[in-house]
């Protein structure tokens, strides 16, 4: 794992934007795996802001969205559909066609996860994944307990994402208790993973996470056994981190050894 430590959120959006941005000048037509959620929110701006001042191509991308609210329609003002659409999609040239986000509304769930998994096996799989973390450790909806080798399915949400998430609903009731989500297992598959966080509020859980034993209860951990991590924290999110000295140490080594390899993982 590569732990890179920023001074705050601005520049984890610019440091995530620089590897999206260097693995479409490599592959432009990348396969990329995206979150929802608020941490992500500013490196879809700095990648935008790349679209329309420097000409970044996302015309043969294929994205694959992380998980989607069961119950809620894409146009909804909360799904993860619509977040999409506000806040990357319709600000960018990625093909209409290529975009997949899971459907929420689908008559048969189990077919529809089965699809979705087959969906990115065609796509020649995922090549850079995006990830947030929870407060419980979750990547994607990859609740406490979930298998690691769980695949695409349908999941309960817990107690604290509800409330967590019933901030954009107006009242808790709204607040879907049902997503579909991409598995810890399908999420390892990805080539390389990005995972970001930041804020206090996320401190705790980062450090057991990336220093903690790998365990269901903290699915993030899974990405302890991946080859090709990076995880972009802000000093807040990062503060409990007790190698943070080795970690910075060794993004300053790089940085000034070896430019072009950072963001390559130890
Ligand atoms: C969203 C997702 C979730 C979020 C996580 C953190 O697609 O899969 O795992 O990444 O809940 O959310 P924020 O970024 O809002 O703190």
């Amino acid at each position: 794992m590569e732990v890179i430590i920023a001074q705050n959120a601005q520049e984890i959006a610019v440091i995530a934007a620089d590897l999206i941005e260097r693995q479409l000048l490599h592959k432009p037509n990348s396969v990329l795996g995206l979150a929802t959620g608020s941490t992500p929110v500013g490196t879809y701006r700095e990648l935008i802001r790349r679209h329309k001042e420097k000409g970044l191509d996302f015309s043969k991308v294929t994205t694959f969205n992380l998980d989607e609210y069961v119950g809620l329609p894409p146009t909804h003002s909360q799904s993860y559909r619509y977040f999409m659409e506000e806040n990357l999609f319709k600000h960018i040239n990625v093909p209409p066609a290529n975009i997949h986000v899971p459907y929420g509304h689908a008559d048969s769930v189990l077919d529809f996860c089965a699809w979705y998994e087959e969906e990115i096996k065609r796509a020649g799989g995922i090549d850079l994944q995006i990830l947030g973390i929870g407060r419980d450790g979750h990547i994607a909806f990859n609740e406490p307990g979930s298998s690691l080798g769980s695949r695409t399915r349908l999941k309960t949400l817990t107690e604290e994402t509800i409330k967590d998430n019933a901030r954009f609903f107006q009242s808790m009731d709204e607040v879907p208790r049902f997503a579909i989500t991409m598995g810890v297992g399908t999420i390892l598959e990805a080539r390389k993973i990005l995972l970001l966080a930041s804020g206090e509020q996320k401190a705790q859980i980062i450090a057991e996470a990336i220093e903690g034993p790998i365990t269901s209860q903290v699915t993030a951990s899974a990405l302890q056994l991946h080859r090709d991590v990076v995880v972009i924290v802000d000093e807040a999110a990062g503060a409990r981190l007790k190698r943070a000295d080795y970690y910075r140490w060794v993004y300053n080594q790089k940085r000034r050894l070896i430019p072009t390899l950072l963001g390559q993982s130890n």
